[in-house]
């Protein structure tokens, strides 16, 4: 009985001396120590020693099993430790190396020029409504005295949903919705993406964006669009900029005008910039029709009003001194990253 139990002790040992790895120790564990191991094989065969040797072979059996553990849990130890060290040199972290640098975003130059222009008008107490960009053909056109047959729905040659439905061709069908809603006195500018069925170039896209402007109340008269559209010129575009009407013609609006501003390029001169003019048109505007007053629920003779109509991209070009509109699109970083 001593020489079995000598003989597992020396193999357990030997065998834990060789493992190099956790797992390994604890298949050797199992193998001795475990229910089925071999050094509880030897208690079960104690029914075969003399009674009075038992006392002493459980002793040896005990003496062996504490053997076993202690090895066991000392070579446990020492590979934990040769495993963290590993660990420690794999995982280095030199903390002399430069950071990686976070590439934040860019705001793109449409944008950048519409929150210029929501800043100025929400600072003249204006609402920043939106509209749908898939619109019914009476909001887009007929409502704003634009009947069927009318030369101007040529002019913006547009695409349909169906007879009834058009991709909007501006953001003035948000006028007549806004009018509609009964809610007066109305203060509000309205941005939002147009498309019409245009050739791409330098100037012109499919799809681009304007920003609607519309003012009902008592008493508003042309002198109040004059001085509302000034004031926003002279914000967007430096103290100095000076503003000129030219007469227009818009269905929706009586009378109408377009706007230039005097150039900030060369501060009225003349230049490159303006063509030698002086001069730079941005939007057209006018005094709400009575007939688009009256098709949207509004009594002409107790309320009058002024629109305003602002392509965005041409905002955005002329205030960055961009040439080609197409560059707006691109997404190239490199070119939105200078704005
Ligand atoms: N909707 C016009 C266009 O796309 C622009 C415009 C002109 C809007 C005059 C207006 C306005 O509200 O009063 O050409």
């Amino acid at each position: 009985m001593k020489e079995q139990l000598e003989k597992i002790k020396e193999e357990a040992v030997r065998q834990i001396e060789a493992s190099d790895a956790l797992d390994r120790l604890n298949e050797i564990r199992v193998a001795y120590l475990g229910k089925k191991g071999e050094l509880t094989g030897v208690l079960k065969g104690m029914k075969n020693v003399a009674p009075e040797d038992r006392p002493k072979v459980g002793q040896m059996v005990n003496e062996v099993r504490e053997m076993i553990e202690a090895k066991l849990e000392e070579t446990k130890q020492a590979l934990a430790k040769k495993a963290r060290e590993a660990q420690m040199k794999a995982e280095v972290i030199d903390v002399t190396l430069p950071a990686r640098k976070a590439n934040v975003g860019h705001r793109h130059p449409n944008t950048i020029a519409l929150e210029e222009l929501e800043r100025i008008f929400t600072g003249m107490g204006y609402e920043v409504v939106e509209g749908p960009e898939i619109e019914y053909d009476e909001y887009n056109f007929t409502k704003l005295n634009i009947p069927e047959g009318h030369p101007a729905k040529d002019e913006q040659d547009t695409f349909y949903i169906n007879k009834e439905i058009v991709l909007r061709t501006q953001t003035s069908p948000v006028q007549a919705r806004t009018m509609e809603k009964g809610k007066l006195p109305i203060r509000m500018i309205s941005p939002g993406r147009v498309f019409r069925s245009d050739e791409v170039d330098a100037t012109h896209s499919p799809s681009f964006h304007q920003v609607e402007g519309l003012v009902i109340d008592r008493n508003i008269t042309f002198a109040d669009l004059k001085g509302t559209l000034a004031e926003f010129a002279r914000e967007l575009f430096g103290e100095d900029t000076k503003v000129k009407f030219r007469p227009h013609h818009f269905p929706f609006t009586e009378p109408s005008a377009e706007m230039d501003v005097s150039c900030f390029k060369c501060g009225g001169k003349g230049c490159r910039f303006c063509k030698g003019t002086g001069w730079i048109e941005i939007l057209g505007c006018g005094m709400v029709h009575p007939h688009v007053l009256e098709m949207c629920g509004i009594d002409p003779e107790a309320y009058t009003g002024f629109a305003f109509g602002v392509g965005l991209e041409r905002i955005a070009l002329l205030k960055y001194e961009i040439d080609d509109m197409r560059l707006l699109y691109e997404n190239d970083v490199r070119f939105l990253r200078q704005f």
